[in-house]
This record gives structure tokens, C-alpha cells and sequence, in this order.
């Protein structure tokens, strides 16, 4: 299949690329700029060059492609609601070329934008009105179109070599405190997910996926916060420390809303029905590999 990968120079997005490629399928990457054409070009894509903003290279990409998977975000989380615009807009024009044909969209969202209606987040559970990425939305009604849309949910830490979402970003907070925190008790839990899987599932989704169909990219099902903020604690020889949920904002600034909140998720309806087996290490065997920490070991040699 010849697949049109928007975001193919990102963190997840290359993981897909080489995904797709090793099992035989051609890429068509989205580029906006040379560096990353470069790097496509390297990786052994095609590029095509164009950006979430010009929509009509979206369209002539998706027209060109047996299938699109799309997972270019603006990760502007001071200016959420522009960004999540831009992403509904680009959803719209990628489907719009492929109505009518059958070929399959495969759209990125999140596990903590499921409104959980039992222990655990399902594929079954609806996304929540309230948020306002509305990827999902988008996606299921072109899924009405006679286009094979479907939902691909991530959990918030996708993680793996070259991570820079919102592990790092915690990270680099208990660097800069000089401690490891978590919130109220610790015991809410987040959900994760090792790059490469998450780049596998989004293979059998493309081949197998059903129109209108979420599928949850989780593999660790919830691990409590606070056993994540140990890990950091150990990574960084820094104490861990308990915060209250008022000091929330002040210690953590945005990513603090996120880290409080309680978001297990299950991926059994995938598993089942697309064959999906995670296999690579979990998140805190993860932050336990030195990777996460390369540059506090660099510094400590810088310094002597
Ligand atoms: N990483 C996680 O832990 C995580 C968790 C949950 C959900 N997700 C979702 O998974 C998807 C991929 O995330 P990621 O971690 O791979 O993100 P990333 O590393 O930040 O990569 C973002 C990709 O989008 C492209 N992009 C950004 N703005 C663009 C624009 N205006 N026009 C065209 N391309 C643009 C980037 O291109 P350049 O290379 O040119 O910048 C890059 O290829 C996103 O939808 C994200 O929200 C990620």
C-alpha cells in the first residue's frame, strides 16, 4: 500500500514510517522543511512536501496515497485551541480526498480523552465533549462517508529513545526543583505505551481496521503516578516528594492538570480483534534504562 504519513518526522510518526516500510508498504511523508525531508528521504520515504496549515497539500497528499495516517499535531499547549482547530480542519480535507473510495484514515487521539465509564477506559467509551481536541469527532463522521476512519487512541506517555512529550517534560520540572513529585496520594494512574508498539498498531489498524472504530494503543494499563515519579526521583538522585493537589499549578505549571488525573485504559478489545501484542518494555522499565537520563550523566562528566 502506498501511505500518506503526516507528522512523518516526528517522534511517533518516524517510529510508523519504518513501521510501514519494513513490512513491505511505500510512505509518502509529509515535510515542512528540508530537514525533515531529508530525513524522510533517508528513512526511505517519499516526501510531500506541505504543512497542517496549507490544506491543500493535505488533499493532493491523501489523493496521491491507498491510505493516510495521520499523526501531525501542533504541540502548542498555551495555545490548545488553535491548534486542536487546525487538526479538525486538516482531518476534514485528508478525508474529504479519500471520500467515496473506501481507503483507509487512520486519526491520532488520546486515552485521557475517553470519557471513562468503568474501571478501566474502553474503545467503546465515547470521547468527552468537553475537551477541545475533537479529533475523534471529525474522524467518525467522515467514517459516514464511506471512509474507512478510524480512531487510534494513545496513552499520555508514549515512550521510547528520543521521547519528548510529557515524561521529559517532568523530567526536566524535578531537575529544575531539584525533587520528583507526584500529586495527593500518588495513586492515580497513567497509562503508556512503548514507540514501537504504539508504530505497530497503527500497521494492523491501516490493514485491518474497521470504519468508525476506536482502537486503544495501551500497554501498561495504569501505572500509578507516584511510581513514575519515583523512577524520576531515581534517574535523577533527587528525593520524591509529596505535593497537594493546590500546589499542583505552582510546582508542575500546565502539565500539572495532567498528571493528576486518575486515566487507566484497557487495549483488550484491541488485542482481540486486531491481533496486537505489545512487546516492548514498559514505562518504567523505560525510565529505568539510562536514556531517559543520558544528559544528567553527560553533565556530571562535564562537571568532573
Ligand atoms: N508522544 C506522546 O507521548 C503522545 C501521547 C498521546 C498522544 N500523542 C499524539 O500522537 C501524535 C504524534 O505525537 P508525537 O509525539 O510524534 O509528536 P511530535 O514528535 O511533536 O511530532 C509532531 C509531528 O507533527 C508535525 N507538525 C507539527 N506542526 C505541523 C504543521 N503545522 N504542519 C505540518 N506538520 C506539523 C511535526 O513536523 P516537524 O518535524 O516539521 O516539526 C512532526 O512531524 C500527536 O497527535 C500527539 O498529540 C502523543
Amino acid at each position: 500500500m502506498r501511505v500518506f504519513v503526516t507528522g512523518a518526522t516526528g517522534f511517533i510518526g518516524t517510529a510508523v514510517v519504518q513501521e510501514l516500510i519494513d513490512a513491505g508498504h511505500q510512505v509518502l511523508g509529509l515535510a515542512r522543511s528540508d530537514a525533515g525531508a531529508k530525513s524522510l528521504i533517508a528513512a526511505g520515504a517519499q516526501v510531500h512536501r506541505g504543512s497542517l496549515e496549507d490544506l491543500d497539500s493535505l488533499r493532493s497528499g491523501a489523493a496521491a496515497a491507498d491510505g493516510v495516517i495521520h499523526t501531525a499535531f501542533i504541540h502548542d499547549f498555551s495555545n490548545y485551541g488553535p491548534a486542536a482547530e487546525a487538526d479538525r480542519r486538516a482531518i476534514d480535507a485528508l478525508g474529504g480526498a479519500l471520500a467515496g473510495s473506501d481507503r483507509p484514515l487512520i486519526i491520532t487521539s488520546g486515552t485521557l480523552l475517553a470519557q471513562r465509564k468503568g474501571p478501566l477506559a474502553t474503545e467503546e467509551d465515547a470521547p468527552n465533549p468537553n475537551f477541545p481536541r475533537k479529533s475523534e469527532e471529525a474522524a467518525i463522521a467522515l467514517a459516514a462517508h464511506r471512509i474507512r476512519a478510524s480512531v487510534l487512541r494513545l496513552p499520555p506517555s508514549v515512550h521510547g529513545n528520543g521521547d519528548h512529550g510529557f515524561v521529559p517534560h517532568l523530567i526536566s520540572i524535578a531537575r529544575e526543583k531539584g525533587v520528583s513529585a507526584y500529586l495527593g496520594d500518588g495513586l492515580n494512574r497513567w497509562p503508556a505505551v512503548h514507540r514501537l508498539d504504539a508504530a505497530h498498531l497503527y500497521r494492523l489498524v491501516l490493514e485491518k481496521g474497521t470504519a468508525g472504530a476506536s482502537y486503544h494503543g495501551v500497554s501498561d494499563e495504569g501505572i500509578p503516578t507516584r511510581e513514575i515519579a519515583a523512577a524520576i526521583g531515581r534517574g535523577l538522585d533527587v528525593p520524591v516528594v509529596r505535593k497537594s493537589r493546590e500546589e499542583a499549578a505552582d510546582h508542575f505549571g500546565w502539565i500539572g492538570h495532567f498528571f493528576g488525573i486518575d486515566g487507566p485504559a484497557s487495549s483488550a478489545q484491541t488485542r482481540e480483534r486486531l491481533g496486537w501484542r505489545p512487546v516492548q518494555p514498559g514505562l518504567i522499565a523505560d525510565l529505568n534504562a539510562e536514556h531517559y537520563f543520558e544528559h544528567v550523566a553527560e553533565a556530571a562528566v562535564s562537571r568532573g
